[in-house]
């Protein structure tokens, strides 16, 4: 991965530019880096803060040959890639929050966005887009946000390279990647459980049809969490903001 970068200064959103290349055939690994996103894009059509200099925003492009239903198990890949990288770079221990939150000291760092591309029921390129604060102040986050969202630079106390980071990101992500093309999903799902904060917790998964209220089991194959209610009930979770 990462053969092809193509590094911006300014863009709406690593995103779009990832979506356009793929569709211009870029190849497999493709990377968009930009300092700053004016209209960077966050789940559930969030807006994602994303200042310039401070954080590293990019978006991958990669071309599994899966069926469409298995597309969030890449998010799950990215997740345990980025973790596995702050901690070797930083010796800070993030945890995930399910599907795509990776928290250190319950405060959110990082957020992963995956988009398809696809045609019939074929996926034609899976989109990811990666955002990591990395050097902001807490002076730089509105009262607000300071509760909620952190930086690596705030929970480690220095400045960090991101490039390095990067670089270490694209490592790990092209060693789970290829270990996923390989073996299948098992072994990620067993390195994502590692590090998950809600499984075996009493969670609240707000979706958009409503709220389901307990147990956090674990994710199914598919990466879809599983959660069981007061009356045993397992409910099978594809998209949700969740409560700890
Ligand atoms: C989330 O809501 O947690 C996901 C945030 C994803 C942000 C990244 S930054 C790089 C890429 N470009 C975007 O516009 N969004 C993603």
């Amino acid at each position: 991965l990462g053969r092809d970068i193509h590094y911006e200064e300014t863009v709406d959103s690593t995103q779009k530019i990832a979506h356009r290349l793929a569709n211009e055939d870029a190849p497999e690994g493709t990377i968009i880096i930009a300092e700053e996103q004016l209209l960077g894009r966050g789940r559930m059509d969030r807006r994602w803060h994303s200042p310039k200099y401070t954080g590293i925003w990019m978006s991958v492009i990669l071309r599994p040959n899966i069926p469409p239903p298995k597309a969030p198990q890449l998010t799950l890949i990215t997740a345990v890639a980025v973790v596995q990288a702050i901690e070797d770079f930083t010796g800070l221990s993030p945890q995930i929050k399910w599907p795509n939150d990776i928290l250190i000291n319950g405060k959110k760092v990082t957020g992963i966005l995956t988009e398809l591309q696809a045609d019939a029921d074929r996926i034609t390129s899976i989109i990811i887009g990666i955002g990591i604060n990395v050097n902001q102040k807490v002076e730089e986050y509105p009262e607000d946000l300071r509760a909620i969202a952190t930086s690596l630079s705030i929970e480690c106390d220095k400045k960090l390279q991101r490039a390095d980071l990067i670089k270490l990101i694209l490592q790990k992500l092209e060693q789970l990647y290829f270990l996923y093309l390989e073996k299948g999903f098992y072994p990620i799902k067993l390195l994502w459980e590692s590090y998950a904060i809600s499984i075996g917790k009493y969670i609240t998964a707000r979706t958009i049809t409503g709220s389901i209220h307990g147990k956090a089991l674990g994710i199914t194959e598919d990466g879809v969490l599983k959660v069981e209610d007061d009356s045993g009930k397992v409910h099978h979770i594809y998209s949700a903001d969740i409560e700890l």
